[in-house]
């Protein structure tokens, strides 16, 4: 059973396939971290329109194994199209409570889902990796304005996304730290790469619209419309110019590791 936070990110994720930011880089990034051999299975949590899959469906070849799960039909459906020269599986799923045996997988893949999944997926993931197998997983951090105003914005958002949220936010207290994690999560060694990267937009506007293409959007979505108002005026007011022609910048960080287990 989905519970209503995975409900909310369902329909949330699901409305916003169709104009859904491009991860193609992200994901090949993941992958180099990830090493994947021909032949080896791989499970991709959280494939959303199956970027990241079809890299990987590329990489293990004729003689590997995958499977994609995503919590939000729309996303498969996207995924099920990108895919469809490969024999990729596809399956509604939430990636914190996988339908796999232990060690069913040589690796599991997740890019740009942790930030959602949290904690309880970490202990899901492992599980269902074979031993000396590996889970190779992508996160964004930043910009630091982004979360002190979902920090201040927060209360203005209904249970039970309110709490869920709210305990995501208390967490995200630094940028992520793959040692921090693999001794928190008992993992055997790690391979960490960080990328240091900048959004840039022609005006306020287009960094504001570019918010509704990702994640940032179900959080936006569940302000009431004084608080939403707010929050782009406090949102662009801290957003770096750049040029003299109106142009804006987002400093924001990608993290990518990969766990032995
Ligand atoms: C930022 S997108 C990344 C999509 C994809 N991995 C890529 O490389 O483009 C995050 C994805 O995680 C999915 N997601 C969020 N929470 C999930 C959960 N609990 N279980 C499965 N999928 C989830 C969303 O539906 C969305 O498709």
């Amino acid at each position: 059973m989905v519970s209503a936070w995975g409900d909310r990110y369902a329909r949330g994720f699901s409305e916003m396939a169709g104009v859904y930011v491009d991860l193609t880089r992200q994901a090949t990034q993941l992958l180099d971290v990830a090493a994947l051999d021909a032949g080896e299975s791989v499970l991709d949590v959280g494939c959303g329109p199956g970027t990241a899959t079809l890299v990987v469906a590329d990489r293990v070849g004729p003689e590997g194994r995958v499977i994609g799960v995503d919590l939000a039909p729309g996303m498969l459906a996207r995924a099920s199209a990108a895919t469809s020269g490969t024999a990729t599986i596809l399956a509604v799923m939430d990636a914190r409570q996988l339908a796999f045996g232990d060690g069913t997988f040589d690796v599991v893949t997740a890019n740009s889902v942790l930030q959602f999944t949290g904690r309880e997926s970490l202990g899901e993931w492992p599980r269902v990796t074979r031993p000396g197998g590996r889970v190779a997983c992508s996160i964004p951090y930043g910009p630091a304005m982004w979360f002190e105003l979902c920090r201040r914005y927060v209360h203005r958002t209904s249970e039970p996304y309110r709490s869920t949220m709210q305990a995501r936010l208390d967490t995200a207290v630094g940028p992520p730290d793959a040692e921090q994690a693999r001794a928190l999560w008992g993992f055997g060694a790690v391979g960490a790469v960080v990328e240091r990267l900048v959004r840039r937009y022609d005006s306020a506007d287009e960094a504001w619209e570019s918010e509704y293409q990702h994640g940032a959007r179900v959080f936006l979505e569940e302000l009431p419309a004084d608080a939403l108002e707010r929050f782009r005026a406090e949102y662009v007011e801290a957003l770096l110019p750049e040029g003299d022609g109106g142009g804006v910048a987002i400093p924001f960080e990608f993290h990518y590791w990969c766990f032995t287990r």
